[in-house]
């Protein structure tokens, strides 16, 4: 893996990707394997986007905030682009699950 000067590693000390097994469910809203996306990314799809749009990565309930630093880790790891270089993907609104009670209101306060 490249190296950079910025500290995106910072969040993966702990882990260790290099032992991670193929059949660990990566993204677990969709169920997708590591296997799948080792398998996708030599095959041209090395953006988290282009994973999104083949295998509905990111697209669950979490909306990718339980897959997308791995899967960017493992892009980094399989292309040798440092995570920081690497598209973090398209984030569309609400960043987070909302209740419908609150994009119903029409502001102020809401319980
Ligand atoms: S873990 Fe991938 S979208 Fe939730």
């Amino acid at each position: 893996m490249s190296e950079c000067n910025c500290s995106c590693d910072e969040n993966f000390k702990e882990l260790d990707f290099e032992k991670m097994e193929d059949d660990i469910i990566v993204c677990r809203c969709e169920e997708i394997t590591m296997k799948e996306i080792r398998e996708w990314i030599p095959k041209g799809y090395d953006t988290f986007d282009e994973l999104k749009r083949l295998l509905r990565v990111g697209m669950g309930p979490c909306q990718g905030r339980g897959c997308r630093d791995i899967i960017l880790r493992e892009i980094s790891k399989m292309t040798g682009v440092p995570v920081c270089d690497i598209p973090s993907g398209t984030i569309r609104p609400p960043v987070k699950p909302i209740k419908s009670s609150l994009t119903a209101s029409k502001g102020g306060e809401y319980e």
